[in-house]
């Protein structure tokens, strides 16, 4: 544990450093604060969420030349790496905008940096859009939210807490007032998530981008999450491809506000899919559900909740089947498991 608040310190460090670049008076500083204000976010969110900014490849890396941080440590940290051309290290965020990752226990355990310069050698580069710290103790995308820390009080007193993909989501969510909000970063909902959850809050709203990736990332939350016992999931679907970034700077938080209200549980959010990828197909589509749909529902620990999710499948979507066929079809699944 020493060792973890070692690194959580230099990371703190690091994130300072490039927060202070960002905010400096470098012409490239301008750019990169002008490129945020695009995006909705100006200097206060520049300080309240500690954005930085690595200039060039070789930032981090004079520092330990100068012996002012230990080579080890950063390099443990993903923070820079070894030059395959010198004998030096370059920062591994090199020229791109910094967001800081905070942890459940409120240090910072990450970094993710984004590319918005938008010169030719980028683009011929094809640079993924964002790097992030790499996976370690302190940090493992599949057990941590960005921005859960921060959001803990509103989640509790709003009851219920928003999920979205991306960091800009978040932030602008958050930025605009809708602070019981979290982001996956751009993986699905794990069992650890729904384990930090659903010790603050019963109602889970799903709100990822409305395009063919956001809906796999939904799907497959749902096979994660739907076991876990007292927690209400519930999903919310942008209009148009959109995220809730997208949205909310093209109609407003208020529009987006106004859409909660209209979120469907997610059980019937992910039936709704597989019955329009059925094409009115009854045959096939029976054979979807028993293929997505029942073997998550039979891993529901409890008996009343399967039994409500077969008599909403049959009434909504079936009429020559009844909840006891389903669970017929159920009980074959468990006798198939080891
Ligand atoms: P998106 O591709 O939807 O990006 O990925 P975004 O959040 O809308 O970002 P902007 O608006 O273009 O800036 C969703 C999330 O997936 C993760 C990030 O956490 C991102 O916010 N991601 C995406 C990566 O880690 N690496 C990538 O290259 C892309
Ligand atoms: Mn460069
Ligand atoms: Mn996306
Ligand atoms: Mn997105
Ligand atoms: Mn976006």
């Amino acid at each position: 544990h020493r060792i973890d608040n070692e690194k959580k310190d230099l990371l703190a460090k690091t994130v300072l450093f490039y927060n202070k670049t960002l905010l400096s008076d470098y012409d490239i500083a301008h750019e990169a604060r002008n490129y945020l204000q695009q995006r909705g976010i100006f200097l206060e969110h520049i300080k309240k969420w500690q954005l930085g900014l690595c200039l060039g490849s070789h930032e981090l890396g004079r520092k330990v030349e100068k012996s002012l941080v230990p080579a080890d440590s950063l390099l443990e940290l993903g923070l820079i790496k070894k030059s395959r051309h010198h004998n030096g290290f370059y920062d591994f965020f090199h020229d791109r905008i910094i967001i800081p990752i905070v942890g459940h226990d409120g240090h910072f355990v990450a970094l993710s940096g984004r590319i918005w310069l938008q010169n030719t050698a980028h683009k011929l580069k094809e640079l993924p859009k964002y790097i992030n710290s790499p996976e370690s103790a302190i940090f493992s995308k599949s057990n941590i939210l960005f921005n859960f820390y921060s959001a803990l009080q509103s989640i509790v007193s709003y009851g219920f807490v928003i999920i979205v993909e991306g960091y800009m989501d978040c932030m602008a969510l958050v930025n605009a007032g809708v602070s019981n909000t979290v982001a996956v970063m751009g993986t699905s909902l794990t069992s650890p998530h729904m384990e930090a959850l659903s010790k603050v809050t019963k109602r889970i709203l799903i709100c990822f981008d409305s395009d063919k990736a956001g809906q796999n990332a939904v799907k497959r939350s749902f096979t994660m999450a739907y076991p876990f016992s007292g927690v209400e999931l519930e999903c919310l679907l942008l209009p148009n491809g959109k995220d809730p970034d997208e949205f909310i700077k093209m109609y407003g938080a208020e529009a987006f506000r106004e859409l909660i209200p209209q979120s469907v549980p997610l059980l019937n959010q992910v039936c709704r899919w597989l019955f329009d990828e059925a094409e009115m197909k009854s045959e096939l589509f029976l054979r979807l559900i028993k293929e997505h749909i029942l073997p998550i529902i039979l891993q529901h620990p409890d008996e009343r909740v399967q039994e409500e999710a077969l008599s909403f499948l049959c009434d909504k979507y079936f009429e020559n089947v009844y909840p006891r066929d389903l669970r017929l079809e159920m009980d074959g699944l468990t006798a198939l498991q080891p």
